[in-house]
């Protein structure tokens, strides 16, 4: 079975690893100083680079000797599970310098489990060293935070992901030279890259799902993919019936929406979306600040901004317990403000 895109093509060096500028540079600058900690803490969005880095320094430390010791905290996260290190790390490493532990999710490490770990914080073994990964630093208790050197992952850039997606597509090509299997459009990479908000794992697994499909990366295709049963152009249609006050039509495309097991609660976040980011093109004027494609938007550009926020405000009571993401409430309210 072929390897997941997002793992055959996670960095094994820094120079690989999109962005997070800042943070290669004062790590390379600790290892080569000499300076290092006994605890490092990565936290950020999923997919930024977290574990992958945290590999990688790992590997520069002991400079490619030996395996860091990873623990799932997700599945491990007893206080058995820290006092199975608090032994281990007792005896240095024998095939490398340091012994090194990656603590990856570790939010999910229960109270006893830090306070065993707060101990072996206070009094590390020498040549022992910890990377924790987290996405959810909040969870982490205060004492904890004060012995550990944090670093927040940065969420990619749209160019950081596309530019990555396009080597990714330029290596995949290579493999299969002289017959160059995938082509694509700019405007279906670019879609990827929106839709992933900062996130190039779940933007690597959408182009890896979308090639499945079809080497042939197009907007159409892509859409088609990512929107599991409800389309933009299906979100569209459904908007030109309300606008124009076709309850017939309208009715008829809900239930059809309905019929073909979109879940609902699922279709009303859909459509949120959808709609904000209509009204987002008709504040700002601007393509690339709207995840819609452009012939969908070029449908609104004469239309009143005044009938989408109607539309907004009257779903965002239907909002309730479906799963609309905080940051598009946000952008809700601010867009709201600026009508
Ligand atoms: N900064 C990055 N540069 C290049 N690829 C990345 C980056 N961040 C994540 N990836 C891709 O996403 C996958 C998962 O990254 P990972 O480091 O496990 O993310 P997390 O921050 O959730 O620990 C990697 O295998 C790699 O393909
Ligand atoms: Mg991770």
């Amino acid at each position: 079975m072929a390897q997941p895109l997002a793992n055959k093509y996670r960095p094994k060096t820094f120079e690989d690893v999109s962005e997070q500028g800042a943070i290669k540079t004062i790590i390379e600058n600790q290892i080569k100083n000499n300076d290092l900690r006994n605890a490092y803490l990565f936290c950020g969005g999923a997919g930024t680079g977290k574990t992958t880095c945290a590999r990688i320094v790992a590997n520069m430390i002991n400079e490619g000797k030996g395996n860091p010791i990873e623990l799932d905290a997700a599945s491990n996260n007893s206080v058995d599970d820290v006092r199975r290190i608090i032994n281990d790390s007792r005896f240095k490493s024998i095939d490398s310098k340091y012994k090194i532990y990656i603590i990856d999710e570790c939010h999910s490490l229960s109270n006893a489990a830090w306070q065993a770990m707060l101990k072996l914080l206070e009094e590390p073994p020498k040549f022992t060293l910890f990377i924790f990964c987290t996405t959810d630093p909040q969870k982490i208790p205060g004492t904890i935070l004060s012995r550990v050197q944090r670093y927040n992952f940065q969420r990619i850039s749209r160019e950081g992901i596309i530019s990555r997606l396009k080597y990714i597509i330029r290596e995949e090509n290579t493999e299969t030279a002289p017959n160059y299997i995938i082509t694509y459009e700019e405007q279906a990479i670019d879609y990827i890259a929106k839709q992933a908000r900062g996130g190039m794992r779940d933007a690597i697994t959408t182009m890896d799902k979308c090639l499945a499909y079809s080497k042939d990366l197009t907007l159409a295709n892509v859409i088609k993919v990512l929107s599991a049963g409800v389309t933009p152009y299906d979100l569209d249609a459904f908007t030109l019936e309300i606008i124009n006050k076709n309850t017939d039509g309208a009715l008829s495309k809900l239930d059809n929406f309905y019929m073909s097991g979109i879940d609902m609660g699922l279709l009303v976040s859909s459509y949120f979306e959808f709609l904000l980011n209509v009204q987002k093109y008709l504040v700002l004027h601007r393509y690339d600040i709207s995840n819609l494609p452009k012939d969908i938007l070029d449908k609104y550009s004469n239309c009143d901004p005044n009938i989408i926020r109607n539309l907004i405000q009257k779903l965002f009571s239907l909002i309730n317990g479906s799963k609309v993401d905080m940051k598009t409430m946000l952008e809700a309210w601010v867009i709201e403000r600026c009508i």
